[in-house]
């Protein structure tokens, strides 16, 4: 790179500035028990013993058979680990302690009416149920491995028994948010190509019942739109027996799982061996373009790294109590809910509802009631609970050794309460970065040998190597203050195998940009692409700042900026849509629309049903705080929506040069009606961070 100061400085290239925090050491206690409290562990996974440094992770398996190569790059970017390894992951996180402790507790149920009794299921009784519902899936839906099945299930116990029934015959799940509307079910049970669904009738969410089969009709509707039918919907009942929907049956598509189970009573189902290379299950994100992602992963490689990371970064023992309050429904429940902690034998603890039912003690309440001694949970969950009871953890006689925090960045002080009044001073924390792609962990301390550094995840782990590039591909050195695009240079067990059905698109969003060479079968040309701004500091530690493409993080959940706005171009009056990312003190960051209208139109009402279509294509997560209709949008000379200016609109930020755009009057009067209307409305300025200016000052630029 020349002399910077001639050169100009790219948008990646930002200085980013903050108060260095202090670091916080492991309590002794915590340090004494650990899984990996020995720095001899960090010998055996330097760059120098990649791959075969992942063995000791896949040693934590069992398997029909060992690999012949750990690591095969013949076709890259589709890395293929544990090559010629056959195993059942179903086998693994089930059968195997069911044989060594039947009696043991695998799930905790806590449902969240606190009436209703928590239900404990033993590893027994969880193969038996898990066999019984393997034959149901094989015998009356005809599925076989290789086939792709959606579920569409709350939080509720049989969610893990159907995704562990699905592993042990090869089928792969693609289970959907229970939150998602039946519209983007039907769009992923579509591009899955799925003919059947798995759903419940309702669920407890905030003391009500939801009607949770509706969507169904709805999914199947959009799936048929998109040339997918679907022969078989099977709906668990709530409370087997009695029917929670409005929504009628269809006679012989719909069936209650209740009535045609017992058939299978005490069937015994012998897991398959698959390929370590099979795919496990499917999990869609959202992308810049509409199209959902389904990420792929495998069933070697995955449950390996999910496994390893899960002992040695959540340091579960199987005598422990471990909560992930998580929903199942997205990729941190299937790795750290389900098969991590189940693959190691422990108990794991699966909430219902929402944090705050009936009350702000809850969760501490159920950490009491159950010694829970290991949480995780997302930055807004913790800035809610803190915000609706801060003085509540002290109430109750529970002791965490280790906490999580995954999902977006955590503000250093809400970090310190998570600490001290949370963890009571007693629990180490983790804070964790890695996405829905990457099976498992990238960053994060490890907890019993590097300290801890408030916002800041920490540095890589073991067996990650990340580099931050500029937008030229040049090295953004630690410590030099300046942020970048973070990238990990090498392959790992835990990272997708492709987008399902698009391998092209796979290719482009991850590897494209700073690929050295598309013939080479080297690994060191393909840096994985991560698509966040991150900063790293003089130790090594790493500071996550957040997307540098459309996607906006709200609750530690990725909305597609082109989803929310084609769902809002499905308004007949609409001619316009933009979507843009407000800062907000719990979710982190929330939604707002801009859309201009179609000459004539009435809009009456626009606003409504604008936020009604994002209801009904996406789901609920996605409702945006505000819907804007503007007379005109601001523009580029070639047309373009300049979705910086009215982010900075809506977040009161200062909008920057507009002088270039075509039509740069129309600026000041959006910022006149915007934010006239949002004073109006107590929705005040609020003060932000450098790095959060920046991030809505480079907004869209990714287009
Ligand atoms: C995106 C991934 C991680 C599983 C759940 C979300 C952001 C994730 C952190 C963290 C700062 C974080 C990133 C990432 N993110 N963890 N500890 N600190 N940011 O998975 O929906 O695929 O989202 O969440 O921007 O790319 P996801």
């Amino acid at each position: 790179m020349t002399d910077s100061q001639e050169t100009e400085v790219s948008e990646a290239q930002i200085a980013v500035h903050w108060r260095e925090e202090e670091y916080y050491q492991p309590p002794p206690a915590f340090v004494a028990q650990a899984n990996a409290n020995d720095p001899a562990i960090f010998d055996r996974f330097t760059e120098d013993k990649f791959p075969g440094c992942f063995t000791e992770y896949a040693d934590l398996l069992t398997w029909d058979r060992r690999w012949d190569t750990v690591l095969d790059t013949s076709s890259p970017p589709f890395w293929k680990w544990f090559v010629g390894g056959r195993l059942n992951a179903c086998y693994n996180c089930v059968d195997r302690h069911a044989q060594a402790d039947p009696g043991k507790t695998a799930v905790i149920f806590v449902p969240e009416l606190e009436s209703d009794e928590v239900v404990r299921v033993s590893y027994g009784d969880l193969l038996r149920q898990v066999s019984e519902f393997a034959a149901l899936l094989r015998d009356f839906c005809g599925l076989r491995a290789g086939d792709r099945v959606t579920l569409h299930m709350p939080m509720v116990p049989e969610l893990p028994v159907v995704m562990l029934a699905c592993a042990r015959l090869g089928v792969i799940h693609s289970q959907v948010f229970a939150g998602f509307s039946g519209h983007a079910c039907g769009t992923r049970i579509a591009d899955s190509g799925s003919r059947v669904l798995i759903t419940m009738d309702g669920y407890y969410r905030a003391g009500a019942m939801l009607d949770h089969k509706a969507k169904a009709d709805e999914a199947l509707e959009e799936a048929a739109r998109q040339g997918q039918e679907v022969d078989k919907v099977l709906v668990w009942r709530r409370r087997p027996g009695e029917y929670a929907s409005q929504a009628p049956m269809q006679a012989g598509r719909d069936f209650f799982v209740d009535e045609i189970l017992p058939r299978y009573a005490g069937a015994t189902v012998e897991p398959v061996s698959m390929d370590a290379t099979a795919p496990l299950f499917l999990m869609y994100t959202s992308g810049t373009t509409g199209r959902p992602k389904g990420a792929q992963h495998s069933t070697g490689g995955y449950l390996a790294y999910v496994t390893g990371t899960s002992k040695y970064y959540q340091d579960i023992h199987p005598d422990d109590v471990y909560w992930c309050m998580a929903d199942i429904g997205w990729i941190t429940g299937h790795s750290y809910i389900v098969y991590g902690p189940l693959a190691l034998g422990t108990t794991t603890v699966i909430y219902e509802g929402v944090p705050n039912y009936p009350d702000a003690g809850r969760p501490w309440r159920i950490a009491q009631q159950l010694g829970v001694n290991i949480f995780h949970t997302s930055p807004t969950s913790i800035r809610m609970l803190r915000k609706v009871g801060p003085e509540e953890p002290k109430k109750y006689d529970y002791h965490f050794k280790h906490m999580t925090t995954v999902g977006e960045p955590i503000e250093p002080e809400v970090w310190r309460w998570y600490h001290s009044e949370v963890g009571k001073g007693e629990a180490v924390i983790v804070d964790t970065w890695w996405q829905t792609e990457t099976g498992g962990f990238l960053g994060s301390t490890l907890p019993a040998l590097q300290p801890m550094k408030p916002g800041s995840c920490g540095p890589a782990v073991l067996g990650i190597y990340p580099v931050i590039y500029d937008e030229d591909g040049n090295q953004v050195p630690a410590g030099s203050g300046r942020a970048g695009n973070i990238c990990i240079r090498n392959p790992w067990p835990g990272i997708m195998q492709t987008i399902w059905g698009q391998p092209e698109r796979f290719i482009d969003v991850y590897y494209r940009k700073y690929n050295k060479d598309p013939q080479s079968t080297d690994w060191r040309d393909w840096p994985y692409f991560a698509g966040d701004g991150a900063v790293q500091a003089a130790d090594g530690y790493f500071r996550i700042l957040g997307r540098v493409d459309d996607v906006i993080n709200v609750a530690g959940h990725r909305l597609g900026t082109k989803e929310l706005e084609s769902a809002a171009l499905t308004g007949p009056e609409v001619a316009e849509a933009a979507a843009v990312p407000v800062m907000d003190d719990i979710r982190g960051r929330v939604v707002e629309m801009y859309v201009s209208l179609k000459p004539g139109a009435p809009g009456e009402g626009a606003e409504e049903k604008v936020t009604a279509a994002i209801e009904t294509e996406i789901g609920k997560i996605a409702r945006p705080k505000n819907v804007w209709v503007v007379a005109d949008m601001p523009k580029t000379r070639s047309g373009k929506i300049m979705r910086r200016v009215i982010a900075s609109v809506s977040n009161f930020a200062d909008v920057g040069d507009v002088t270039t755009l075509a039509n740069p009057e129309v600026v000041e009067s959006i910022r006149r009606q915007v934010q006239s209307a949002k004073l109006a409305k107590g929705e005040l300025p609020r003060e932000l961070s450098e790095a959060e200016y920046e991030e809505i000052s480079r907004y869209g630029a990714a287009e």
